[in-house]
């Protein structure tokens, strides 16, 4: 006790000094007096230090470096000319990088710790794709709280993610990323991570076991031209706004603290340049005080893309649209001192985005301590906990899609049952730790053979019946499949013919999705398809377990298959996860946060689609908005899911039949759960403005509640559209509510339900 008080005391005493010789550490004064207290400090270069970040580049807590690059950013740091580092790990590592800034520089400025903790940190949840399928805010916010605490005891305190891009296109890698098609979808999803991150207010960012957030990629990423790996894209200032910004608006109105600028051009100008995106929306209309990253050498990508003839433009172009820090491009802190010095940037410019840096480092409580993520007991003791692999595991289960199941094949009986265990994804370790998973280990991922194993009383029996070789790292540029070798499939058909289900674990390698993994193709990678009918000749009743990062359009397998169960990559307890499921342990509850489509000629493919001037096939003749060889829907369409339980939905009602502007419309609907299992629904409503000044989508969802019910229960389920949901952005990126009539649409997936309208004066 009396050791306590004396060092509370002599903190308290260090603390007094140090906020007498700086004033700006005075912990009484607000930060806004504190940030321009320790701006008059600074020199130029100190400022542009703040705007430059480099990737971790040695083992910081050996000697330092004498090679190169490394030498080189080894020297700036010392000099102060280094504001944030990304991908350092470790309270090791952290606090030996920390102390050179600390100790060494003038002003003895913090680093913020920047990495990439986009589904857990070294216990993995679900992609984030996976994890929107559950349609749990609440979950989704505790996997990002689990993430947070992991990062923030390995000496990290600011990640790069949310990724709140909204996407169409299977095609694009980075689709296992966000949280899929849907804006509303994605906005609330925005929240919950951004919350799960930080916290809920700005005292918990100073928390010893949350983060700073960056919604990214600002913005458009996800429209990528023909879901090509950072391509250009062309869209409408109202598409932007109705589609792209909402989750990315969402974020900020929860506190997100940074944002990440994009690799691709909109409209022609690269988001890193785009003043519009950086200045005009984000820190203009939005009055966003947090601050800006670069993505990965963006600033310099400018060149490539032929907006900028060299360093000195790309930066000028770069600080002066709002991109406050330099991920990797070295530019900044080349050419930012001399581009102020000559006039070509004003210091005023720099002192907004160093103001800004300095705000969050403060926010988070880096002055008052440096070290404060760097505690060695805690990283012993949080990382990869019993908890967080509850957590994780938990979530796993709630991200499971259960797409089809005939012949009642699902769950499997417990005992009595022989059960063939087939495809080489069955047995991987390593694949369900998906793309983003640099701080885990690998093969540490539950296999589904393990799972699977758990339940002792069935006769299992596994064959992997192919392989499927890949790269060894997530940056191998070209992944090799086996697609000659049918040596295991013998071995695998013998197996079928002799069990009563068969369990086919078949899909994408997770190193298969993610940046610079986009596919033309959108079928089951090597030799995969082949062992699925070879199988299926000899014993039909097959339940299939995907595994993918994206939409996989495989329309023999939904046609033949009778059981399909989208099991995406669920991070470490995959197999724990999947087995629970099959057994019926786990009553799925999952709904498709993005269309599959039937085949790759179909993507772009989304539910929200417009009408064209002719929809529909009225004249039975050619002459129609459609594909001559495919279905015009998806193979299963947004929000599509299936539990082992039924549900009707009964008595829709709108509270009245015509509504004055900013009046709530209060719709209610009975849901009953109609099988033989408790289960979970996801009840959701779609909303279309019938005529407008600029075409509105078919359906826009506009609410949804995920509701347990027991079986035989019923629940009465009530939405409110007001405003924020019966408005559209016009070209301007004016919001508009229309007056005319808006049709509703409530039930479990956006092809169908029980409709009604309503008169908006
Ligand atoms: C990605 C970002 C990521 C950054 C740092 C870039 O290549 O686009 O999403 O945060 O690298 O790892």
């Amino acid at each position: 006790m009396k050791l306590k008080i004396i060092t509370i005391l002599t903190t308290f005493a260090i603390t007094t000094m140090n906020a007498q010789k700086k004033p700006y550490l005075d912990t009484k004064k607000p930060i806004e007096e504190r940030i321009k207290l320790l701006l008059k400090e600074m020199t130029l270069e100190e400022k542009v230090g703040q705007m430059n970040q480099y990737n971790g580049f040695w083992e910081v807590t050996g000697p330092a470096p004498k090679n190169g690059d490394a030498e080189k950013k080894y020297a700036h740091l010392r000099k102060g000319w280094v504001g944030s580092m990304l991908t350092v790990r470790g309270v090791a590592n952290v606090k030996a990088v920390q102390k050179i800034v600390v100790e060494e520089t003038r002003l003895g400025i913090p680093l913020i710790i920047g990495f990439d903790v986009i589904h857990g940190y070294k216990t993995l949840s679900p992609i984030p794709l996976a994890e929107a399928a559950s349609w749990d805010l609440e979950a989704i916010k505790k996997s990002a709280q689990v993430a947070a605490d992991e990062a923030s005891a390995s000496g990290i305190n600011w990640t790069f993610g949310p990724n709140v891009d909204i996407t169409r296109d299977a095609r694009w890698g980075r689709v296992m990323e966000g949280a899929g098609e849907d804006p509303y979808l994605g906005s609330k999803i925005a929240v919950a991570r951004v919350q799960g991150f930080q916290g809920e207010t700005k005292e918990d960012l100073a928390k010893v076991n949350t983060i700073a957030a960056c919604a990214k990629h600002f913005a458009a990423y996800g429209f990528v031209e023909a879901g090509k790996e950072y391509n250009i894209v062309d869209m409408s200032i109202s598409n932007l706004h109705n589609l792209v910004l909402p989750p990315f608006k969402a974020a900020k109105d929860a506190g997100v603290r940074t944002f990440m600028n994009s690799f691709n051009t909109l409209n022609g100008i690269p988001a890193t340049g785009s003043t519009y995106l950086q200045r005009d929306i984000l820190k203009g209309k939005w009055n966003f005080d947090g601050f800006v990253i670069s993505d990965w050498a963006s600033v310099k990508e400018m060149i490539n893309h032929g907006f900028a003839k060299d360093a000195a433009e790309a930066t000028t172009k770069a600080v002066n649209a709002g991109s406050d820090m330099d991920m990797e491009s070295h530019f900044y802190v080349a050419e930012l001192v001399n581009l102020v010095k000559s006039g070509k940037v004003k210091e005023s410019v720099v002192d907004d985005a160093v103001k800004r840096i300095l705000r969050v480092k403060f926010e988070l409580g880096l002055f008052e301590n440096p070290y404060k993520y760097c505690d060695e007991e805690r990283e012993k003791k949080v990382i990869g906990s019993k908890e967080n692999n509850e957590a994780v595991l938990d979530m796993a289960k709630k991200s499971i899609v259960l797409l089809k199941n005939e012949k009642q094949l699902l769950p499997l009986k417990k005992s009595g049952q022989k059960i063939a265990l087939i495809g080489a994804l069955a047995n991987d370790k390593n694949s369900p730790l998906g793309s983003w998973r640099i701080a885990s280990d690998d093969n540490t991922a539950v296999s589904v053979l393990e799972g699977m194993q758990k339940y002792k009383d069935n006769q299992l029996t596994f064959e992997k019946g192919t392989d499927l070789t890949v790269g060894e790292t997530t940056f191998t540029a070209e992944l090799v499949f086996n697609t000659n070798d049918t040596s295991g499939f013998e071995a695998a058909i013998q197996l079928a013919k002799k069990s009563d289900v068969v369990v086919m674990v078949l899909g994408e390698h997770g190193f298969q999705t993610g940046e610079g993994r986009s596919r033309t193709d959108l079928n089951l990678p090597g030799n995969q398809q082949e062992l699925l009918e070879a199988v299926f000749k000899v014993n039909p009743n097959i339940v299939l377990v995907l595994n993918n990062g994206r939409p996989l359009a495989l329309p023999w397998a939904y046609e033949h298959i009778p059981a399909i169960v989208e099991a995406w990559q669920l991070g470490t307890q995959t197999g724990n996860a999947v087995a629970e499921v099959l057994y019926g342990d786990y009553n799925p509850s999952g709904k498709l946060p993005i269309s599959i489509p039937r085949n790759v000629g179909q993507c772009p493919i989304y539910y929200n689609s417009y009408n064209t001037g002719r929809p529909v096939n009225a004249d039975k003749n050619v002459f129609w908005s459609h594909y001559i060889d495919v279905e015009k829907t998806p193979q299963y369409a947004f929000g599509h899911g299936l539990s082992y339980t039924t549900f009707e939905y009964k008595n829709l009602k709108i509270n009245k039949k015509e509504f004055d502007k900013n009046e709530p419309v209060k719709i209610s609907v009975e849901v009953t759960n109609t099988g033989s299992y408790d289960g979970k629904e996801v009840v959701q409503l779609y909303v279309h403005d019938v005529t407008a000044s600029l075409i509105r989508p078919i359906k826009e969802l506009k609410g949804f509640e995920l509701v347990h019910l027991k079986k035989g229960e019923t629940k009465t389920i009530t939405f409110t559209l007001t405003d924020a949901e019966l408005g559209f952005y016009d070209n301007q990126g004016n919001y508009l509510v229309e007056p005319g009539t808006f049709t509703i649409m409530v039930g479990g997936n956006s092809e169908e339900g029980l409709k009604s309208n309503f008169e908006l004066k």
